[in-house]
C-alpha cells in the first residue's frame, strides 16, 4: 500500500464531538497544494515506456494505410500497435452483455466510426519520440460521408433512455389537458454537443507481471474497472490492482474504463514493460464520452389560475451509430411539476462520433434546461411572476408515480434563495431594468433537482488494541472531497476523533466502494462505513457487557454509546471504559467489521426520493453588443444531512458555474462535411474562467429525510447545474426580452 492511499498522517483539525456536519478543509488539499499528491501519470516504474495514440482524422470509413515502417524508423521508438499486432483480447470490445457495458475501440478492425477514434499506438523510450512517431503514420483513408447533426439520419424511437428508462411515457391525456386549457404555450430549445474537459485527461501508467497486472489510472468506479479490464483480458479481478488515489476530475468520463486506458494496456502487453498512456487533450473528443446534443420541444396548458393542465415533453438526441446510450432529456419532466397530464417522449439519431455517455446530471442538466425555460414562457403567458407560477406548480407528491417526496424542502430552498436574491423588487416584465453604466440587467430563476441515488458498497473497520481505527473502502475522490467526507463518516460510525482513524480509500484492493457518480457516492459507501463501524462497535460492546469485569456488565447492546474512544452506560455516562481497555482484557489486538450501503427496496417502493433546489441568477447585457454576462447567482439547495458545509458548498458552486458554462459557453462544433470538431482544445472550447464567474452564493437548507437511508444522505454533486443554465436564460429573457432557444446562448441571437 503506497502511502497516499491513507491520509491520516495529515491530520485535519483537531475538535470535540461529532465530525459529521463540520466545515473541515479537505484532507488531501496539503498534499495537492505542495504536488505530493500523485495522480496516475506521475508513476514513473523502472524501465516504463511512453505510449501515444494516433487518432483519425476522419469521422467515418476505413484506414487503408499507416506507414508503420517510417514510425518504427523514428530513434527511441520501440513499437507501434495497429490492428495485426494488437494482443489478442479473451472478449470482443464490440460484445455487449448488458446495457451498462460500453463498446470500444481496441483496434479491433481497420474500421473509423467516430474522429478522434484510436487508430494505432506508438511506444517508445521518450514521450517526445512516441509523438513523432504517431506523427510518421501519415494515415491515408478511405472516407465515407459523415452523418452529422440532429438532422443527419433517419430518426427513431430508442428502445430506453439513459439508465434503462423508457423512451415514451405518460400519465393522464395530455391532447385532452391542451384542448381544456385557458393558456398554451409551445417553445423548442436546442442544446450542443459537449465534451469532457476534466483538467486532468484520462491517463494509464501499467505494469504486467505474468498474469497480474499493476495500474494507476483515474476512475470513478474501481471494481467496475476491475470487472472490465478482467472480462477483457481473461484474468481474474483480483489479479488486477488499480490505484486512484487522486482524479483530476471525472463529471462522469472515468465511470467506466474507456478505451485508450485499455490501450495503454494492451501497448504493456505488446511490449513487454511499463506504460504510460495519456490523452492529449483533443483525444478526450471522442472516445471517453460527452453530452449527447438534444433539440427538446414543450407544450404546455395553463388553466384560469395558471395551474398546469397538461405538459409535454419531447426530445430528440443523438448517439453513436455502433452503440447505445440515449440522453434521457425530457425525463427530467416526471419530477417537478405537478399536472393532470404528463408526457415524455425521445427519438434519437444515430451518427459519426464517439457514443455519448455521462455527463455530469445526464438528461437532467440538458432537460431541465428546456423545463425551466418553458416554466418561464409559461408563467409569462399567464402574466405571472416566475416565482409565483412555480409555487402554485410545483408537485407536492412526485408527478409520475404519485409516491410522497420531499417538496416541501423544495418551498423552502424557493423562500430562501428569493429573500436572500431580493427577487420582491423584481419589475415582471423584460427590458425595465438597468445598472449605472447602462447595462440591461435581467433577473431570473430555475428550479433544481436531482434524484437521490443509492448503489452498492462494502467497507471493513478494524478497531485496534490501541484504541485506533482503520476503515477501508475503495472510494473515489474525483476532487469532490471523498476522503474527507468518508473519513467524518468513519470518526463518528467508530466513536473515534477523525485523527484517531486511518481511513483507507483509492485502491481496488479495498472493499468495493462502487460508482462515485450518480451523486451517489457519499450515501453509498457513506452507510456501507457506517455500518463498518457499528459492526464493529456492536462487537466491542458484546465483549464489554458480557464481561463481569467491565463496568458495562449486563447493559446490553443497546444500552451501550460509543464516543471519544470509549463505551458508556446510556442511563449513566459516569459509567464507561475505553476501547483499548476491554479489547486488552479481552487479550485481543484487534477487532473487525464490516458493513454494507445499498438502498431500501421497501423505502424505494414507498417513497420518490430527490434532491431539491431554487437557482437565481442575474445578467447584464450590453445593449449594444448583446454582450452576456452572468454578475449573481443565489442557490439554496435542500440534499438531506450535509457531511460537511464546506465541501457540499463547493460542489453546489462548481454545479452552477457549469450552469452558467451550459448557458454562455459550451459547444462542440462539428464541421459538416468532414464531421470532425473543430474546436477540440481548451482555446476554442469555452469553459467560463474566473473572469466569467460571479457572485456565487449557495444555501444549504435543513433537511431531514429518513426514508433515504439511516444517515439521510442525498447526493449534490450534479444538482447544481440542473437550475442554473435555465435561470440564466430567464435572466437574458427579463434582461432583453429576447427568449433563448438555443444553448449556449449567442451575441447574434439577442441582436434584432
Ligand atoms: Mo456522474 S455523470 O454520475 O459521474
Amino acid at each position: 500500500m503506497t502511502l497516499e492511499l491513507s491520509l491520516n498522517q495529515q491530520p485535519a483539525h483537531a475538535r470535540q464531538g461529532s465530525s459529521i456536519g463540520q466545515p473541515l478543509t479537505r484532507r488531501d488539499g496539503f498534499l495537492k497544494v505542495t504536488g505530493a499528491a500523485r495522480y496516475a501519470a506521475d508513476n514513473h516504474p523502472p524501465g516504463m515506456l511512453y505510449a501515444v495514440l494516433a487518432v483519425s482524422s476522419i469521422a467515418r470509413g476505413r484506414v487503408a494505410a499507416l506507414d508503420v515502417e517510417a514510425a518504427k524508423a523514428h530513434k527511441g521508438v520501440v513499437e507501434v500497435m495497429t490492428p495485426k499486432n494488437r494482443p489478442a483480447l479473451a472478449a470482443d470490445p464490440d460484445a455487449k452483455d448488458h446495457p451498462f457495458m460500453f463498446r470500444l475501440d481496441l483496434l479491433q478492425n481497420d474500421q473509423v466510426r467516430y474522429p478522434n477514434q484510436s487508430i494505432a499506438v506508438v511506444i517508445a523510450e521518450t514521450l517526445e519520440a512516441a509523438t513523432e512517431g504517431a506523427a510518421l503514420l501519415s494515415p491515408r483513408y478511405e472516407v465515407m460521408p459523415a452523418r452529422v447533426g440532429l438532422d443527419g439520419a433517419e430518426s427513431f424511437v430508442p428502445r430506453a433512455v439513459g439508465v434503462g428508462g423508457p423512451a415514451v411515457q405518460h400519465k393522464g391525456d395530455v391532447e385532452v389537458g391542451l384542448k381544456s386549457a385557458k393558456t398554451r404555450i409551445e417553445a423548442t430549445y436546442e442544446t450542443p454537443a459537449q465534451y469532457h474537459n476534466a483538467m486532468e485527461p484520462h491517463a494509464i501508467v501499467v505494469a504486467w507481471e505474468g498474469d497480474t497486472l499493476s495500474i494507476d489510472t483515474p476512475s470513478q468506479g474501481l471494481a467496475m474497472a476491475q470487472g472490465r479490464i478482467a472480462g477483457l483480458f481473461g484474468i481474474a479481478p483480483e489479479n488486477i490492482h488499480i490505484r486512484s488515489p487522486f482524479l483530476g476530475g471525472g463529471f462522469g468520463s472515468k465511470g467506466m474504463i474507456s478505451g485508450p486506458q485499455v490501450l495503454g494496456i494492451l501497448a504493456a502487453r505488446l511490449v513487454g514493460r511499463p506504460v504510460k498512456l495519456v490523452l492529449q487533450r483533443e483525444q478526450m473528443y471522442g472516445p471517453v464520452g460527452h453530452r449527447a446534443p438534444t433539440r427538446q420541444t414543450l407544450r404546455m396548458g395553463m388553466d384560469g389560475e395558471g395551474r398546469l393542465t397538461a405538459l409535454d415533453h419531447h426530445a430528440k438526441t443523438a448517439s453513436s451509430t455502433f452503440d447505445d446510450f440515449f440522453e434521457p432529456a425530457a425525463d427530467a419532466s416526471h419530477t417537478l411539476y405537478a399536472s393532470p397530464a404528463i408526457a415524455t417522449s425521445h427519438d434519437a439519431v444515430r451518427l459519426d462520433t464517439g457514443t455519448p455517455l455521462f455527463m455530469r446530471a445526464p438528461g437532467e442538466a440538458t432537460g431541465s434546461i428546456a423545463l425551466e425555460s418553458a416554466i418561464d414562457e409559461a408563467a409569462y403567458a399567464c402574466g405571472m411572476d416566475p416565482l409565483e407560477f412555480r409555487l402554485r406548480n410545483y408537485a407536492e407528491v412526485e408527478p409520475m408515480t404519485g409516491k410522497p417526496f420531499s417538496s416541501k424542502a423544495l418551498r423552502e430552498c424557493y423562500r430562501q434563495a428569493a429573500e436572500t436574491f431580493g427577487w420582491a423588487s423584481r419589475p415582471l416584465q423584460p427590458r425595465l431594468m438597468r445598472d449605472a453604466d447602462g447595462f440591461l440587467t435581467g433577473w431570473g430563476m430555475g428550479t433544481a433537482t436531482f434524484p437521490a441515488i443509492m448503489f452498492q458498497a462494502e467497507a471493513r473497520a478494524v478497531l485496534r488494541a490501541d484504541g485506533s481505527g482503520v476503515m477501508e473502502t475503495g472510494a473515489q475522490d474525483m476532487g469532490q472531497g471523498a476522503w474527507t467526507a468518508f473519513a467524518q463518516i468513519a470518526a463518528d460510525g467508530l466513536g473515534l476523533d477523525i485523527d484517531q482513524v486511518d481511513f483507507r480509500a483509492g485502491s481496488s484492493d479495498l472493499p468495493n466502494a462502487g460508482i462515485a457518480g450518480g451523486s451517489g457516492h457519499t450515501a453509498t459507501a457513506g452507510m456501507a462505513i457506517h455500518n463498518a463501524g457499528a459492526a464493529v462497535i456492536a462487537r466491542l460492546a458484546d465483549l464489554a457487557t458480557g464481561d463481569e469485569g467491565s463496568p458495562l456488565y449486563g447493559a446490553g447492546n443497546e444500552g451501550v454509546l460509543a464516543r471519544g474512544g470509549r463505551l458508556y452506560r446510556r442511563d449513566d455516562e459516569s459509567r464507561g471504559e475505553s476501547y483499548a481497555e476491554i479489547l486488552t482484557r479481552a487479550g485481543l489486538t484487534e477487532i473487525e467489521g464490516h458493513g454494507k450501503g445499498a438502498p431500501d427496496p421497501a423505502s424505494q417502493e414507498a417513497y420518490a426520493k430527490h434532491a431539491h433546489g431554487a437557482v437565481f441568477a442575474e445578467v447584464k447585457v450590453d445593449p449594444d453588443f448583446g454582450q452576456i454576462r452572468v454578475t449573481r447567482l443565489v442557490g439554496a439547495f435542500a440534499a438531506g444531512r450535509v457531511i460537511n458545509p464546506r465541501l457540499v458548498r463547493s460542489q453546489y458552486y462548481g454545479g452552477m458555474i457549469w450552469g452558467v458554462s451550459f448557458a454562455l459557453h459550451e459547444e462542440a462544433i462539428t464541421d459538416r462535411r468532414s464531421g470532425r470538431i473543430q474546436n477540440a482544445n481548451l482555446a476554442e472550447y469555452h469553459v467560463p474562467v474566473n473572469a466569467d464567474v460571479p457572485s456565487v452564493e449557495a444555501l444549504l437548507v435543513h433537511e431531514d429525510d429518513p426514508h433515504v437511508n439511516a444517515l439521510g444522505i442525498k447526493g449534490v454533486g450534479e444538482i447544481g447545474i440542473t437550475g442554473t443554465a435555465g435561470a440564466v436564460a430567464n435572466a437574458v429573457w427579463h434582461a432583453t426580452g429576447v427568449r433563448p432557444r438555443r444553448f449556449p446562448v449567442r451575441i447574434e441571437d439577442l441582436l434584432g
